[in-house]
């Protein structure tokens, strides 16, 4: 795995940009509203996802609040290379709390693991990532037959600029930029997946926010 000096630079920014949203937050009363907000995320898909205490759980680019905090009973994995970080500078972000999560302080791109999951989540994450269809094909790799990725990404709304934010990096903290067209593209030539819903989950000026769910043929 090799670190790209713009993955770099972007991580170092991710850090300062959770610091400064959340230095005036409450830590309870911030855990809470992402609970309600992942809640209603996962009630706006109308894939028929079953999820019970059996279900194997993977949050993939987890953040410090990621959606690995909605569950207490099932055991899940999460990654993100920021963890130790986020446990050091963030009031928000505890391990402990979390005793059903198994973390792992790892860019994807460096993550292997003899276990399959059925249900694996990347959301607001993959245009973050070091590589993305290597990340892809590790995400294929680790997911069980029939299981479901679903995915969340900004894409651009206003598509013209996207060439623009590629070359001049306007947009620090994401080293990819995606047309939602361009992504589902690249979805498609893979063999593994096979596309279920796309979802418009925030209109935005400059970017959209959509959600693809995906099923492991
Ligand atoms: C915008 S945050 C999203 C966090 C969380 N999923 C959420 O929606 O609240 C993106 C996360 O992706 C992580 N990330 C960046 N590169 C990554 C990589 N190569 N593998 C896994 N996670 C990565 C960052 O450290 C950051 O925590």
């Amino acid at each position: 795995m090799k670190l790209t000096k713009r993955w770099k630079v972007a991580q170092y920014f991710e850090i300062r940009w959770w610091r400064k949203y959340l230095q005036h937050k409450n830590p309870e009363e911030y855990l809470l509203s992402k609970k309600k907000y992942w809640s209603s995320f996962l009630g706006q898909l109308s894939t028929e996802i079953e999820i019970n205490e059996k279900t194997k759980i993977l949050d993939v680019g987890a953040g410090p609040a990621g959606i690995f905090i909605l569950w207490d009973k099932n055991k899940i994995d999460a990654i993100d290379p920021l963890f130790d970080k986020y446990e050091t500078h963030i009031p928000h972000f505890t391990k402990k709390l979390y005793k059903n999560v198994t973390f792992y302080t790892t860019p994807i791109e460096g993550f292997s693991t003899p276990q399959k999951y059925d249900l694996i989540f990347c959301l607001n994450a993959i245009n973050h990532f070091i590589d993305v269809e290597n990340s892809l094909q590790i995400l294929a790799h680790l997911l069980a037959p029939e299981g479901f990725l679903v995915i969340s990404v900004d894409t651009h709304s206003m598509l013209f600029l996207r060439p623009l934010f590629k070359t001049l990096q306007l947009d620090i903290l994401h080293p990819h930029q995606f047309g939602l067209n361009e992504f589902l593209e690249t979805i498609k030539k893979m063999e593994e997946f096979k596309i279920g819903e796309v979802i418009l989950s925030k209109r935005g000026f400059l970017f959209n926010l959509h959600t693809i769910v995906l099923k492991k043929k």
